[in-house]
């Protein structure tokens, strides 16, 4: 596998934390390629916890990491994150930061806040990491680069340029305190001397790597429908998500990627507002919550939850050019004696479909068409091969597959790294 793709294939935290953490093994560099602090990836290894922002999981596998030009980089977090590591043994020396990659400055983050506030009901319910205003002072031609931190004068110029505009937003669009200007550069000059033995040319790195026959790996951070341009948007995040970001993000050609694996959950979670088809009303919701532990690794907020739905599963291969699929939680499952399966959407004109639709007032306003599968009722956490499985979950496994026209490689069954069944077909 010299050139893999791992992406959500759903609205976000799907578990791909866990399966780039077991396929970093047998890789020589792992690469985020879009997002930033608004990611968060959970892994456990020996009892122990990460949360993960910044770094592509490969760092616990001892990893070279690489954080490409299409991230937006806070760099407080970041230096959290790599004090964290470091002060529990996890060297990283080996993480590779984009010069080209943006900085979240404060004031992103108090206009993403201010943002929301302002468009109360009709917020996106973003992360309030600074994401947005981010990436839109990047198009916007206004961002800050990770290597303006090397040049004093140069990052002194930008944050003076930029800063009076954004205060002016503060003050008179959203009602917010200012960014004061005084000690701006010094504290950021205190990150750029953190950070400066990182940053590296990280296209040339990659494509090097590639050439030379290394095995990368690209780590893509949120979920397929929250991609910029093909998600549910507004309700997105800023980035691309989508496999095609791989190549953006890190500066390398489309035809250098081998394979794509999409990571699900065999249920479906969301945070943050936007349609959801086969979001379940009643207890079964908070049931789902509680034994999945559907909480947000960066803001803590509840996950809404719904049953597995393959119309929008099948979206993301379409997107994705998926080549396999990870299926993660399946263990969740076991609590349910019926598990219903979104396989069609119902449109206001009473038609059936399987492809997702195109128009949002169509997705907004469709019905699942479910078909419901018995549940295994039994734990997995003891299985360690696939052919344990029961016969339901196999079912399960092999409706999503005959659906998709994608095989099912890896399936998770418990929090622990070591709890996932390899498929080989
Ligand atoms: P932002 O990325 O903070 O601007 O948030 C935009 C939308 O994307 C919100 O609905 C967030 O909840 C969602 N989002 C962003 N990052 C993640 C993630 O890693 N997992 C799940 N949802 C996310």
């Amino acid at each position: 596998m010299p050139a893999t793709v791992i992406v959500g294939a759903q609205w976000g935290d799907e578990g791909k934390g866990k399966i780039v953490d077991l396929l970093a093994r047998d890789s020589d560099l792992v690469c985020r390629y879009n997002g930033g602090p608004n990611a968060g990836h959970t892994i456990v290894v020996g009892g122990e916890t990460f949360k993960l922002k910044h770094i592509p999981s490969g760092i616990l596998q001892g990893k070279e990491c690489v954080i490409g030009a299409g991230c937006v980089v806070d760099p407080q977090v970041l230096i959290e994150e790599l004090d964290d590591l470091e002060s529990r043994g996890i060297s990283t020396e080996l993480v590779r930061l984009s010069g080209n990659a943006h900085l979240v400055m404060p004031w992103h983050q108090a206009i993403d806040r201010g943002s929301e506030r302002r468009l109360g009901r009709l917020k996106i319910g973003t992360t309030r990491r600074g994401i947005g205003p981010t990436y839109a002072d990047k198009a916007y031609r206004l961002g800050i680069r990770i290597q303006d931190l090397l040049d004093e004068k140069i990052l002194r110029q930008k944050i003076e340029v930029a800063l009076p505009e954004k205060n002016v937003w503060l003050e008179r669009v959203y009602g917010a305190e200012r960014v004061e200007p005084e000690g701006l550069v010094e504290r950021y000059e205190g990150y750029a001397e953190r950070l400066r033995p990182m940053i590296a040319d990280t296209s040339l790195l990659v494509d090097r790597a590639l050439t030379d026959g290394k095995r990368v790996l690209f780590d893509g951070a949120h979920g397929t429908l929250l991609d910029l341009d093909h998600g549910t948007y507004p309700f997105v995040t800023s980035s691309p998500t989508v496999a095609g970001g791989a190549a953006v993000g890190t500066g390398i050609g489309p035809t250098r990627i081998d394979r794509v694996i999409g990571v699900a959950k065999a249920y479906v979670t969301r945070v943050g507002e936007g349609p959801f088809p086969t979001e379940i009303e009643g207890a079964d919701q908070e049931r789902l919550r509680e034994l999945g532990g559907e909480f947000g690794t960066v803001t803590g907020r509840e996950r809404r939850c719904g049953w597995l739905d393959l119309v929008a599963l099948r979206y993301a291969v379409r997107l994705n050019g998926m080549t396999s699929l990870a299926l993660t939680k399946l263990d969740v499952l076991s609590a349910f004696s019926e598990l219903p399966v979104c396989v069609r959407y119902r449109l206001r004109d009473g038609t059936e479909t399987e492809d997702f639709p195109a128009h949002q007032s169509d997705f907004h306003h469709c019905e699942p068409v479910y078909e419901t599968l018995p549940g295994w009722e039994q734990p997995l956490d003891s299985l360690t091969d696939v052919s344990e499985l029961p016969t339901a979950a196999r079912g399960y496994v092999e409706l999503i597959e005959q659906r998709l026209g994608v095989e099912v490689c890896l399936i998770g069954t418990g929090r622990e790294r070591e709890r996932v069944l390899e498929r080989v077909a």
